[in-house]
């Protein structure tokens, strides 16, 4: 670690992996009430289960974006964090508002807490990803617009570098479009029109470029290639990502009473949204290929080629999948949907988290280089088993899809939902059992940092 103030960077990464693990348990518990419609009810019914899994999720890879800022920024900048401290006092108001409204959301009743928070006054509660009470989302722009501060204010005390800047749009554009979250219009079309400001604009636009800034990180301190060539990769990537993804945002407004040229809008520019992703995988595999050292931390190496690959699979192929609008009027907000949406954000968001805790967490922890051979040896274990797993639940869910569409849909005698999705009770055994191995993935994750032993070399 060249600058001290970059191991703040460790509580917010410890944070991160803790509510992963949440995360993950209730996505177990939902499982099971998919097969066991009355499993643990009534005390954690599954709507409040979604709601923490969906939540936590999005919370515990904020923590991960801010965490990799703050270690990111001070080297690149080479300059020290301009406040340690008020990044501490962050992580402590973000950690204890995440803990409150998890712990408000399975032990407060959803509209009490609504009312309880004063809902009323500034209505934001109760769309998909966006049920955080008002207060929490007023705490997280307090915190986001610290945070932003704190390494806007390093970035302009240091050197500048395009990594730095990509990741400081890709930021401020997260925060900007948050600001939608306290739009919430009474007419249904634009609530949800603009509802996908949040929700697409976030994952295939503007946290793309925190996507690309960070792989392009690693991909530099891992390979050694010279940083104008890991730039002129950035720069295309950024840019493809914003003239597919921006317009490619119509491919949520098909039917939800939005004009109709979206159909044809949307169709055209999210097909090629894949563009950019596919670039990714390239960009990783191009740059390990032309390294001028081996690294020894060999794990983050791997993570790094397997957030190219798996971004682009759950991203770019499954996203494509469904994305014509013809064929969105089948599969819509089906498990087709699931599945993409499960091996997207894993295969983006969560690799490249993990992949900045596999790099920077031994340096943090005073390593000169890496982990013991042994721990490395673990981590990559855990790296197979979660992967492995999520295309499985992924290849589940997409076979409970088509049947799923086969049956309710694309049918002269189309089937109720329930008739239907008890005929897909299979898939969803099998579903949650590589959801089980995947946690079984993550605990191994977990216990690699306590393996002990001499540093690997290369
Ligand atoms: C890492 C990037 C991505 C992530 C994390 C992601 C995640 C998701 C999630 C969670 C949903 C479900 C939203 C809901 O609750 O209704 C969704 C929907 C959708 N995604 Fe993605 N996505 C990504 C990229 C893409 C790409 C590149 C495409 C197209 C090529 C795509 C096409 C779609 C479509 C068409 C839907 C709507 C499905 C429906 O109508 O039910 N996604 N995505
Ligand atoms: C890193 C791993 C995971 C990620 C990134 C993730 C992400 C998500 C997302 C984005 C949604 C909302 C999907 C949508 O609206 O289309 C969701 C829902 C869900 N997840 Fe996960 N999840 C993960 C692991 C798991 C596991 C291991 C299980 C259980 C085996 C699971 C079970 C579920 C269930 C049952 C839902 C609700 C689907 C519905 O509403 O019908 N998830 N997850
Ligand atoms: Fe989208």
């Amino acid at each position: 670690m060249k600058y001290q103030s970059q191991s703040v960077a460790k509580l917010y990464f410890i944070a991160a992996i803790a509510l992963f693990v949440a995360q993950i348990l209730f996505g177990l518990i939902m499982g099971l009430q998919y097969v066991m419609g009355d499993f643990l009810f009534p005390e954690i019914p599954f709507n409040v289960a979604r709601m923490v899994h969906t939540n936590t999720l999005i919370v515990w890879l904020l923590f991960g974006f801010m965490g990799s800022a703050y270690y990111l920024v001070p080297e690149e900048s080479e300059t020290e964090l301009y406040s340690p401290k008020l990044a501490v006092i962050l992580f402590w108001v973000f950690l204890g508002a995440a803990g409150a409204t998890v712990a408000a959301y399975l032990l407060v009743n959803y509209s009490t807490l609504a009312a309880a928070t004063g809902n009323e006054l500034l209505p934001t509660m109760g769309r998909e990803f966006l049920e955080q009470p008002t207060i929490t989302k007023i705490g997280i722009v307090v915190v986001v617009l610290g945070f932003l501060f704190n390494i806007g204010m390093t970035m302009l005390k240091g050197r500048k570098t395009t990594i730095n800047l990509v990741l400081m749009l890709g930021l401020v554009l997260l925060a900007v479009f948050f600001l939608f979250s306290f739009y919430n219009p009474e007419n249904l079309v634009l609530d949800k029109f603009f509802w996908w400001w949040v929700v697409h604009l976030w994952v295939e636009g503007v946290w793309e470029l925190i996507l690309g800034a960070l792989l392009a990180f690693v991909l530099i301190k891992v390979t050694g290639v010279d940083r104008e060539v890991i730039e002129k990769w950035l720069y295309m990537i950024i840019a493809m990502a914003f003239i597919t993804g921006i317009l490619g945002t119509g491919h949520h407004f098909y039917f939800i009473g939005a004009p109709e040229y979206w159909q044809t809008i949307g169709s055209i520019f999210s097909a090629m949204e894949p563009i950019p992703f596919f670039m990714m995988t390239l960009f990783a595999f191009n740059m390990v290929n032309r390294r001028r050292r081996d690294h020894p931390n060999k794990a983050a190496v791997l993570w790094a080629l397997g957030t190219g690959v798996m971004a682009f699979l759950g991203a770019g192929v499954w996203g494509f999948l469904h994305t014509l609008a013809p064929v969105n009027f089948y599969t819509h907000g089906t498990q087709i949907t699931a599945a993409h949406g499960h091996m997207a954000f894993y295969g983006a968001y969560v690799m490249i988290v993990i992949t900045m805790i596999s790099y920077t967490m031994p340096l943090m922890r005073g390593r000169a280089a890496c982990n013991s051979a042994a721990s490395q040896v673990m981590e990559m274990w855990s790296f197979w088993l979660m992967t492995v797993s999520m295309v499985f639940i992924t290849l589940f869910l997409t076979a409970a899809g088509i049947v799923q569409v086969w049956l309710q849909r694309y049918n002269d005698a189309p089937q109720a939902f329930m008739v239907v999705q008890e005929q897909l009770a299979i898939f969803y055994w099998m579903r949650e059992l590589a959801g089980v191995i995947f946690l079984l993935g993550l605990v191994l994750y977990i216990a690699s940092f306590f393996i002990k032993g001499e540093e690997a070399t290369a």
